[in-house]
């Protein structure tokens, strides 16, 4: 019997990211003395130190107890991150991101490519808008009342970012080339996207939730976390409650795709 793929995220802070370099795998330590930049260095720790917990829960979950330091995560040619262990890759997917002192990561069970990020919820200016969303974007966001407009615009850069991670093309592409439509739940702490891409023409799906001022979003393709699915789990958590769900392993766990800690 094959059991469905899980997909597990962690979130961890530079704090929380042990000193030294004795979890780091030889050809990790060789990338991160080749970083300068103060913060690009933390950066990169606390991305590597959230994708390696993300993916020891994928490899326990199949009964493999990897020492943190024999899980390699490299970037490949095109920047994307891809885990090994002892030179072989792993046939799990994973991506990863860093935001203000942040480090966000998700890896999945299966091969399945994944997308996440994170962004500090702040406002972008109109031109900012205007130049890297779509129109229809545009607009929704000048319908909303002004308060919500920089948690929206965050929401949908971010969406926008976790999809073109997914198609592993970043922002080498045009953001406009992704339409993020959000399904269910804005005004509240987390909800379901559907990301329309166009070149080539694809429809990706994703989640969303806000914690400590930080959105996060994770895409994929298929049904990795289908809006219906998400909406079904989902509905008794009134939205706009106050709920901390997100910040502990509570409601994300409830859906059975995924799993998560803080
Ligand atoms: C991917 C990208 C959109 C992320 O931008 P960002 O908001 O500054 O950064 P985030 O913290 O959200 O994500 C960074 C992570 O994205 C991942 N990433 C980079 N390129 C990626 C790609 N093509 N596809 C998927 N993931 C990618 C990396 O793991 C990176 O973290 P790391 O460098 O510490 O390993 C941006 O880096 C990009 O467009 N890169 C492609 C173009 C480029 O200049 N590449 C240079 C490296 S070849």
């Amino acid at each position: 019997m094959t059991s469905s793929p899980t997909y597990h995220w962690a979130v961890r802070s530079q704090a929380e990211v042990p000193p030294g370099t004795d979890w780091l795998a030889p050809a990790e330590r060789a990338v991160f003395a080749r970083l300068r930049l103060p913060k690009r260095r933390a950066d990169w720790r606390v991305g590597r130190w959230a994708a390696k917990q993300a993916l020891a829960e994928c490899l326990r979950q199949a009964g493999v107890l990897p020492r943190l330091a024999d899980i390699v995560v490299l970037a490949a040619q095109d920047g994307a991150p891809e885990a090994q262990i002892a030179g072989t890759r792993l046939k799990l997917g994973v991506s990863l991101s860093h935001s203000g002192g942040l480090g966000f990561a998700v890896a999945g069970t299966d091969s399945v490519p994944l997308g996440c990020d994170i962004e500090r919820v702040e406002p972008r200016s109109p031109g900012f808008v205007h130049d890297y969303f779509t129109a229809e974007e545009a607009a929704f966001i000048q319908r909303s009342p002004p308060a919500t407009r920089p948690f929206l615009a965050t929401l949908l850069w971010s969406a926008k970012e976790s999809a073109l991670k997914v198609r592993r093309q970043g922002l080498r592409a045009d953001t406009r080339s992704v339409e993020v439509h959000l399904a269910g739940g804005h005004g509240g702490h987390f909800g379901a996207l559907s990301l329309r891409c166009t070149e080539p023409v694809a429809t990706l799906h994703g989640c969303w939730w806000v914690a400590d001022g930080f959105v996060h979003t994770i895409a994929g393709p298929g049904e990795l976390c289908a809006p219906g699915r998400w909406q079904d789990e989902h509905d008794e958590v009134p939205f706009g409650d106050g709920s901390p769900w997100v910040a502990g392993a509570g409601r994300l766990e409830a859906l059975p795709a995924f799993a998560g800690h803080r």
